[in-house]
């Protein structure tokens, strides 16, 4: 058992955290936002992510989890401090640091004896280097830490399983000292034969954004792919599940749709170009999967345009807003630049998501907002449907058509058959499959 200081309790450390709990370890989870953490002592979670409630009140209950503001007593009481604060994209793309710095100088002020200092969130290459320089500038000797880089691969919707399950663990670090001590914190997956992968940090650092430059390369080559397959009459669906039978390939993260989005490929993706940019190298692929995702979120207008050429006064229903379904998280989510391109364009946008309505007020307070997918499509001239939740995969097509002014439909998941859809009477595109009318 180790004692672990959480510090920021987002997607990331709030899952972590509680996932370590749960592996037998006692962890105080930290953060500066005091409403954040008030809910959480009364049980109320700040984000929203299916099995966590649970998983949370259990470790409580234990003894093992529990929620503070006060981060130097945390840091005084914990052996291993995490740290999940943000690493947002600057304005040219680069990551922004500030906040990993932050922490890394509070720790300055307050280590009086050993830690180690592990960084979970998504950093620069480099930054292990950074923090180590920091820490001795600020007269903290260096055998009073170690540091270590842990990167997260949680996928939001299904953070809980992806944490207690990885399909490896990445520990980044030089100390044999430090690489015990976390191979203890997840001695847990062992019994599970999970792969730990022990390297040096900055390869570790590099791990992460390689591995999401490679699954937004997949994203953006199969939206690449569906654009081709509507200009020669090909169907992706049929071509992304042959592709993904071959073992090489792999069916994950080959679904054509309105371009990824989320807290982390966008910014990881433009991290990546920069690191290179900054090591005076290139990145030609990912620069060029950041241009297609930007214009497959534009793609979803172009097919709207397509049906209604005037969207001046015209009422669009979004069923849809977080960047993906199990989530509140609409950050970078395609909707964001569907709302602004409609908005721009004179339209009315009347939108319902599961869970994502609150975070999406924050950026489109002018919108309407209704409470089921029922109301959404009353009286619109055209239905978008940019997030695959499961109550939108088998709506009544007769309700729909006879409540919309006119029965467009873009469905930019491709969850209904075309054919069905258009039998109906209804107009309708998705993305890169045939649509016989
Ligand atoms: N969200 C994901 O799916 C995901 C997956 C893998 C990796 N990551 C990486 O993990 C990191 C965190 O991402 P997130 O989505 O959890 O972020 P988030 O914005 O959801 O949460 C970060 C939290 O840190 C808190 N915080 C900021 N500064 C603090 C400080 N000085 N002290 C204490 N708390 C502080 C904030 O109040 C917030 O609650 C990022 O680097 C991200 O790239 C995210």
């Amino acid at each position: 058992m180790e004692k672990i200081a959480m510090i920021g309790v987002g997607y990331v450390g709030l899952v972590s955290g509680t996932g370590l709990a749960d592996f037998g370890n006692e962890v105080i989870c930290v953060d500066i936002d005091e409403e954040k953490i008030k809910k959480l002592k009364n049980d109320i979670l700040p984000i929203y992510e299916p099995g966590l409630l649970d998983l949370v009140k259990k470790n409580v209950d234990k003894g093992r989890l529990s929620f503070t503001t006060d981060l130097e007593g945390a840091i005084k009481k914990a052996r291993v401090i995490f740290s999940a604060v943000p690493t947002p994209s600057a304005e040219n793309g680069e990551v922004n640091l500030s906040y990993v710095f932050d922490v890394v100088d509070k720790l300055a002020e307050v280590i009086d004896d050993y830690k180690v200092i592990v960084t979970k969130s998504t950093v620069a290459v480099g930054t292990g280097d950074k923090i180590i320089e920091r820490l001795l500038s600020k007269g903290v000797s260096e055998d009073m830490f170690d540091i270590v880089s842990n990167p997260e691969f949680l996928r939001e919707g299904s953070a809980v399983g992806d944490f207690m399950r990885p399909d490896r663990v990445v520990l980044g670090t030089t100390s044999e000292k430090a690489l015990n001590i976390m191979k203890n914190i997840y001695r847990s997956l062992y019994l599970l034969e999970t792969p730990i992968v022990g390297t040096d940090v900055r390869t570790a650092e590099m791990i992460k954004y390689a591995s999401n430059a490679f699954l937004a390369t997949k994203i953006s080559f199969i939206n690449e792919v569906a654009n081709i397959c509507e200009a020669v009459d090909a169907n992706v669906q049929e071509v992304a599940k042959a592709m993904g039978l071959d073992g090489r390939i792999s069916k994950k993260f080959l679904h054509a749709g309105p371009g990824y989005g989320g807290s982390c490929f966008p910014k990881d993706t433009s991290a990546f170009v920069k690191i290179a940019e900054q090591a005076g190298t290139q990145a030609k692929i990912v620069e060029t999967v950041i241009e297609v995702n930007r214009l497959q979120k534009l793609r979803v207008i172009e097919k709207l345009l397509k049906f209604v050429p005037n969207l001046k006064g015209k009422t669009i229903g979004l069923l849809g807003l977080a960047f993906k379904p199990n989530t509140d998280d609409v950050r970078d989510a395609p909707a964001l630049t569907v709302i602004k391109e409609i908005l721009e364009r004179g339209g009315h946008i009347k939108g319902y998501d599961p869970e994502a309505m609150d975070e999406m007020r924050k950026h489109y307070p002018e919108i309407t907002y209704v409470a089921s997918s029922e109301d959404v499509v009353k009286g619109v001239d055209a239905v978008i449907i940019l997030t695959e939740w499961n109550e939108f995969r088998n709506m009544n097509l007769e309700y729909i058509k006879s409540v919309m002014k006119k029965p467009i439909m873009i469905d930019t998941r491709n969850i209904y058959d075309p054919q069905t859809v258009i039998q109906k009477g209804f107009l309708y595109d998705c993305i890169g499959r045939l649509i016989r009318s």
